[in-house]
């Protein structure tokens, strides 16, 4: 009997947490808190507590289970809990590195450097991430004093940041778009593709322990029982700078339409979540808000970028098909889950000046390759023209634009560019993490008995 090697993976669901493959509901609110241990034996007791309350793949599935929590450590969080210096050396180089020491190398310069991160971000002391989310703010309550008992009474274990976040009913952040949107589909999830035009991406992109798109396993932490069924996440916290975003749209548009318009033709998607490759001329709020059809497309029939410009976010982000003429980008190899939320209070509609308050999103990706995918997007093709043939332009709405940046909006007769692009996204902080399975969690929760 033949074996359909595109068969479905088995995925160990009840194993896997919950946050890398299960949306979170909308809306929502949730809650980040940041732990340090200062002794290995409270931190195991803290594992040992928090295996008893995150949640597997399996219950977040669960449309009527009120609220869950997910729990992640950093290189520095596995050292305090005394994890074998073997398997702290089995871990991807980036993750042992830790973010802030990566930041020449993503971006992170200038005003977004880590000299001027908000503390604890990036200092060694953020060694657990709890998060709890919930669809209402009495399951979060709940969630969250679940979370915060988790370390009640043990004083080797303390509470060092902890921030709130939410997602709106409509699924918009701070610059007005609808996020979360363009999300890979993930084989043996149970969860239907969005873009019914992608094949699943092969399990071993998002946990591992399976086969990635390569055919082959990617690198696992040893022993296996701490790498199976993990994944590396990323947390940043991006501040927006919402009033300089809306009063440079102002500048370079003559009428509210032709400033919607500019600015879809940065992010790739109208506001409402209609993407320029199926609405370019007008948006279509009943297809941004239909999710069977808001994410099914390619680009492949608008090579030139007339209807969806090559430069923006969406597009850079994910070019989907518009490689595949030459073959020499794997797509697929650069996927990724994101979790993206908002902090902060919104700036109300039509205030162009700078209220003072600190809002934006809270960046969450999940993969399995934290530089071929969260490193290798942000500088190649976010921060970075050269693939798409313009060598000087980063991303309009998130690169790091300083004010002399150009982008491109392909149009006939002739293209418009946009100039002096400032930034409107500052990085206020952020960690690599990694997410345990659940027996991983126990096995760490037993490493000091
Ligand atoms: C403050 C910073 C950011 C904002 C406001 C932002 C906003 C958005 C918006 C509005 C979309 C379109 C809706 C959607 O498809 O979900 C989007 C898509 C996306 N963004 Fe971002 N983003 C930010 C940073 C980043 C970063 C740092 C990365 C990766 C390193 C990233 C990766 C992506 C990806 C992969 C997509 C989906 C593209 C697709 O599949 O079509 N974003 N983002």
């Amino acid at each position: 009997m033949s074996v359909d090697v595109t068969e479905t993976v088995a995925l160990e669901l009840d194993d896997i947490q919950s946050g890398a493959l299960h949306e979170r509901p909308t809306p929502y609110v949730g809650t980040y808190l940041l732990l340090r241990i200062d002794d290995r034996a409270a931190g195991a007791e803290l594992v040992r507590r928090l295996h008893g309350i995150v949640d597997s793949g399996r219950t977040s599935a669960d449309p009527a289970y009120g609220a869950w929590i997910t729990a992640a450590f950093t290189y520095r969080g596995f050292e305090a809990l005394g994890v074998p210096q073997k398997s702290l050396d089995s871990f991807a180089p980036e993750f042992r590195q830790g973010m802030a020491a990566r930041a020449a190398e993503i971006g992170d310069v200038g005003e977004s450097s880590p000299a001027n991160w908000e503390q604890p971000l990036g200092t060694g002391d953020v060694h657990v991430a709890v998060a709890a989310l919930s669809s209402s703010q009495e399951g979060l309550e709940a969630a969250a004093e679940q979370a915060q008992q988790a370390r009640a009474e043990l004083s080797g274990v303390e509470l060092i940041w902890r921030q709130d976040c939410y997602q709106l009913p409509t699924g918009r952040t701070s610059f007005g778009f609808k996020d979360g949107i363009g999300q890979p589909a993930v084989e043996g999830s149970g969860l239907p593709p969005t873009n019914p035009q992608e094949r699943p991406l092969k399990a071993g992109e998002i946990v591992l322990g399976y086969p990635d798109e390569t055919g082959e396993l990617p690198p696992m932490p040893m022993p296996d029982l701490l790498g199976r069924n993990g994944t590396y996440v990323v947390f940043r916290k991006l501040h927006t700078k919402v009033a300089a975003y809306r009063q440079y749209l102002r500048a370079k548009a003559a009428s509210r339409e032709a400033e919607a318009f500019l600015g879809a033709k940065m992010v790739g998607r109208w506001q409402s979540g209609a993407p320029l490759a199926v609405a370019p001329e007008v948006d279509d709020p009943e297809l941004g808000a239909d999710p069977l059809r808001n994410n099914d497309f390619l680009y492949g029939d608008d090579p030139r970028g007339l209807k969806c410009p090559v430069g923006s976010h969406a597009r850079r982000a994910n070019p989907r098909d518009a490689f595949d003429a030459d073959g020499s980008v794997d797509v697929r190899l650069h996927r990724m889950i994101r979790r993206g939320t908002s902090y902060g209070p919104m700036l109300p509609e039509g205030v162009l000046e700078d209220d003072g308050a600190d809002r934006g999103i809270i960046f969450v990706f999940a993969g399995t390759h934290l530089k071929r995918q969260f490193e290798f997007v942000k500088t190649q093709w976010l921060n970075d023209g050269i693939f798409i043939g313009a060598p000087n332009e980063k991303d309009p709405m998130v690169g790091r634009n300083d004010g002399t940046g150009t982008f491109t909006i392909p149009q006939r007769p002739i293209r418009r560019r946009l100039q002096e692009l400032p930034p409107f996204v500052v990085t206020r902080g952020g960690e690599y993490f990694f997410a345990p399975g659940l027996r991983a969690l126990r096995w760490l929760a037993e490493l000091d008995t």
